[in-house]
């Protein structure tokens, strides 16, 4: 069983991976989440969790102290510790699918303008830390990117979509698809407001389907992301 433990100052940020598929496979034992509120690690009064920045700038940075207490508490050899930054490495099909095998995900949620650096650094010579991003943009904080990236992870873990939805004709899904977007999709009626469903996908002949759809991928990946076909 997959295990997710999330390290946050907004606990509630994460509830909605309760509901749905995420609660579903939750209940069906395939996968865990635990959610864990960093005040609990610190050992002040006011349970501070930042400070200002050294060398100025705006802002605060998230202070290492409690930081260390929980990931000392929560990682074992096993465990995967991810830091979710605008300035990490982008966060992929690829590794979501790479996750998706893993025993044991950390994620450790910053706010403000980040985590004091050495707590990277102090990890990475103990376990496999990866600081990731979903996109070119700022939130303003990890807690909406773990929501992203633990859908992502999940849904590949064997039994979490039913067995007869299949992942493989997904956008982006390692193998033939690795490098394309998925093409429309129709369902009844046949004729809809004028609009008629392909006739190829009531032809029965699968190989020529799977042809067709190989093709609107292609054609939809160049109008909406070029850069995919190099
Ligand atoms: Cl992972 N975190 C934050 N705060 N902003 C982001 C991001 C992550 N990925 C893109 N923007």
């Amino acid at each position: 069983m997959l295990k997710f433990d999330i390290i946050t100052v907004f606990p509630a940020y994460l509830e909605p991976l309760q509901l749905s598929l995420m609660g579903k496979a939750i209940e069906d034992g395939l996968i865990s989440v635990s959610v864990k509120d960093l005040r609990d690690y610190t050992s002040d009064k006011h349970q501070t969790v930042d400070d200002s920045p050294y060398g100025g700038g705006p802002g605060m940075v998230m202070k290492p102290e409690p930081w260390g207490v929980a990931l000392d508490e929560f990682s074992t050899a096993e465990t995967i510790l991810i830091i979710p930054t605008p300035s990490g490495k982008p966060f992929t099909q690829a590794l979501a699918t790479e996750l998706s095998n893993a025993q044991h995900i950390v994620f450790a949620c910053g706010r403000y303008e980040g985590i004091d650096s050495r707590v990277s650094e102090h990890y990475k010579t103990k376990i496999r830390v990866e600081e990731v991003s979903i996109g070119d943009y700022v939130l303003a904080g990890g807690e909406v990117a773990v929501l992203v990236m633990v859908e992502a992870i999940a849904r590949l873990v064997p039994g979490v979509l039913g067995n007869q939805e299949s992942f493989a004709d997904d956008s982006f899904a390692v193998g033939a698809m690795e490098n394309l977007l998925e093409g429309p999709v129709y369902t009844r009626p046949p004729i809809w407001r004028d609009l008629e469903v392909p006739q190829v996908l009531t032809s029965g002949d699968h190989a020529k389907i799977s042809a067709w759809k190989h093709e609107q991928a292609k054609l939809r990946t160049a109008q909406n992301r070029p850069d995919l076909l190099g």
